[in-house]
């Protein structure tokens, strides 16, 4: 219970550091919630309580429940089915049966993968060619809110090092550009601390549109979610196109939704089974790793030592000079 508890604050953590001030929870979720706090402080759990923000050691959020129908799958709603493991709970049958028709709907939404042709010519031309695909995709302009941009990936056509995130969140989906919000910055630094500039890479997503959750009156998006395999394999043949026109000598992908997305849906359970070691996607070296994000919620220098370890590996492959400042970088405690 503890464990499960710990990872829904640590989750709440990591939202509010990404900038998230309100999260939109199903009311399983939240009925969920008011469950844990009732047990823990011995009171009847009612309604409108705000159930996070009431736990002392918790970040202060706001929780706005949703219908389930609205809501979508998205960590916290993992984080807290995690705790409601934890907790006899059976929601009622009608509840169960929106739930059903929501994950049939969303699957449905999203058609097969599409055929991409790069034309002929230069680097630049095809790259411009994918472009004007990927931004006049219907499928990709179909899930995009008011205002907001198809998100395709960016950097130095000519790079070695390909890196490939999750998906594109909500600065990301603003300016059109992948890893510009925190994680962003995260990454960026990452890549400084490699020895290179962001511009000497090239950076892109397993998707290329902000996975939607439901939103309220404003029509702004809080939080988001990691995409669905249907949406991963949809996406998959603009990515592949990339890779086909950057040519880079290897892939390194972040975290475990880009994993499963490059991997296969169940090729593995955890993260930690498949970091660290070298794989193959499209023909090209692929090294997994962590996150960005995972290092906004666990600031330890033995955290940072991890994916730094990987990035090491990722130097030597691509040839890059590693000084002995380089190689301790994280050691210490
Ligand atoms: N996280 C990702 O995985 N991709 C982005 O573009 C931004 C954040």
């Amino acid at each position: 219970m503890r464990a499960a508890l710990n990872a829904l604050t640590d989750e709440l953590r990591r939202l509010k550091s990404a900038g998230v001030k309100t999260v939109a929870v199903s009311e399983e979720s939240v009925a969920v919630l008011r469950r844990v706090i009732a047990a823990r402080t011995g009171q009847r759990a009612t309604a409108g309580v705000s159930p996070v923000a009431t736990t002392t050691t918790s970040p202060t959020f706001s929780v706005r429940p949703v219908s389930r129908a609205e809501s979508r799958p998205a960590n916290i709603e993992r984080a807290a089915a995690e705790v409601a493991a934890f907790i006899p709970y059976q929601p009622p049958p009608s509840v169960r049966a929106t739930a059903a028709v929501v994950k049939a709907s969303s699957a449905a939404l999203i058609p097969a993968p599409p055929a991409v042709a790069l034309p002929a010519g230069d680097k630049q031309t095809k790259w411009d060619a994918l472009v004007a695909l990927v931004q006049n995709d219907s499928v990709c302009k179909q899930h995009l809110r008011p205002g907001k941009k198809v998100v395709l990936g960016v950097g130095n056509l000519d790079a070695k090092i390909m890196f490939v995130g999750e998906a594109p969140g909500a600065e990301e989906e603003l300016q059109g550009e992948p890893f510009v919000g925190p994680a962003g910055q995260l990454l960026t630094k990452m890549i400084q601390a490699m020895g290179l500039k962001r511009s000497e890479v090239y950076i892109g997503n397993i998707m290329n549109w902000r996975p939607e959750l439901p939103v309220s009156g404003g029509g702004e998006q809080f939080g988001n979610r990691p995409p669905t395999e249907e949406e991963m394999r949809y996406c998959l043949p603009f990515l592949r196109a990339q890779i086909e026109v950057v040519a880079p000598d290897l892939l390194v992908a972040l975290g475990s939704t880009a994993a499963q997305g490059l991997l296969g849906f169940g090729t593995f359970k955890a993260l930690g089974e498949v970091r660290g070691r070298w794989r193959e996607f499209a023909g090209k070296p692929l090294m997994i790793t962590y996150h960005p994000s995972y290092i906004l919620r666990n600031q330890s220098n033995r955290s940072k030592r991890m994916i730094w370890e990987d990035l090491l590996q990722v130097m030597e492959r691509a040839a890059l000079p590693i000084s002995d400042k380089q190689r301790g970088f994280f050691l210490d405690k």
